[in-house]
């Protein structure tokens, strides 16, 4: 019944699949930046405590009685390292930006979304009427600014914007921070690969900017990413998180997140917190080896090498596969033109580094 689009996909090497990756290669395809998922401390810690508190499964929404005291103290750790007033777990990042967007925008509001934004959130505004999302080209201040200045819609205004960007690793200007004060804008920031990677604390792009956020200031956090766990928060005014728990449908109508994933994503944020120096100078000396080598500038662990060519990303992928390494070949629709995404993880030996970023410099 779909054999027609399918084959189309195949003929233009875009067919995904899942595999089973041998568990002996090196790692540099994940978003496990910083080993976390992997940390048998963190794992025991998180277990234990489900074990010895709650022994049982979330069982119902978190509006009906599925809200537990881990739920809550996560929420409670979160909000207070990042500075917001308050925080709701979500099931997923996928979950947080549909949530986020179609309960956030109403009637005759807008929404300024980054044409980079991440395929939920791009799914999220498909929801809303045509005329409510306007795309801007990406990380551009002044197209966004300008196609707020041009809109004619009287509700209130929203940008969505990503910390660091998936695919492309680069960071979001500040000066979209500044154009959301001065239209008086609601500013939505999916930090999913940004938290536990930038700034002085690890928290993100808000702490990267030295940011106090505000009234006006939503961020979302990933626990897929760097927290090496699954599920997701939203950090955001009391207003705006009540208007949540009232209005967004993938919050109310789902079961609570699981109670493990959540304990171990309060295991990952003590743990980034309290070891954030010796992170960030491993994170510092893997960007430098990929400038060395690959002459690429940084923020992020994400690293985007440009091949151009479906077929020969594959087949790099799989010449690296045979050394040893496992890197990610992205191919179109998830970004425009073919990439190696290669992610300098933390946990990876320096040595390793060194040579998978050779190999690609040779290969590419
Ligand atoms: C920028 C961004 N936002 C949201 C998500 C979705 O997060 P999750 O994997 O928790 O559903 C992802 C995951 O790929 C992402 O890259």
């Amino acid at each position: 019944m779909y054999s027609k689009e399918l084959n189309s996909i195949k003929k233009s090497n875009r067919l995904r699949t899942r595999k089973i990756f041998d568990k002996n290669l090196i790692d540099l395809a994940s978003n496990d930046y910083l080993g976390l998922a992997s940390n048998k401390e963190l794992f025991k810690n998180a277990y234990k405590r489900v074990i010895k508190e709650q022994y049982t499964s979330p069982k119902a929404s978190m509006l009906v009685n599925g809200y537990s005291s881990i739920h809550k103290e996560f929420e409670d750790a979160l909000k207070k390292a990042n500075n917001f007033e308050d925080a709701v777990v979500v099931g997923s990042g996928f979950l947080a930006n549909i949530s986020m967007i179609e309960a956030l925008v109403r009637k005759g509001d807008t929404i300024f979304i980054d044409e980079e934004y991440h395929a939920s959130g791009m799914l999220a505004t498909k929801l809303l009427d045509d005329k409510q999302t306007i795309i801007f080209k990406h990380n551009d201040h002044k197209d966004l600014k300008d196609k707020i200045e041009t809109c004619k819609n009287k509700g209130r205004k929203l940008i969505a914007i990503e910390g660091v960007y998936s695919m492309g690793g680069d960071i979001a200007p500040a000066e979209i921070f500044d154009i959301a004060d001065e239209k008086d804008a609601l500013l939505i920031v999916d930090e999913a690969h940004s938290s536990g990677v930038l700034g002085d604390n690890l928290l993100g792009i808000f702490d990267y900017y030295n940011i106090t956020p505000k009234e006006n200031h939503i961020k979302m956090g990933t626990l897929g990413k760097a927290y090496g766990s699954y599920g997701a928060y939203i950090l955001a005014s009391s207003e705006i998180i009540e208007f949540l728990l009232n209005r967004a449908k993938a919050i109310i109508y789902t079961t609570a997140p699981s109670l493990f994933d959540m304990a171990l994503g309060l295991e990952s944020l003590k743990f980034i917190l309290k070891n954030s120096d010796k992170i960030k100078s491993k994170i510092n000396a893997n960007l430098q080896v990929i400038n060395d080598i690959l002459g690429i500038t940084s923020h992020s662990l994400i690293i985007p090498i440009n091949i151009a060519d479906n077929k020969k990303v594959l087949e790099i992928q799989e010449i690296l596969k045979q050394k040893g390494f496992l890197v990610g070949a992205i191919r179109q629709p998830t970004v425009k033109s073919a990439i190696i995404r290669l992610i300098a993880k933390i946990d990876v030996d320096t040595k390793a580094l060194e040579k998978v970023s050779q190999l690609l410099k040779e290969l590419k």
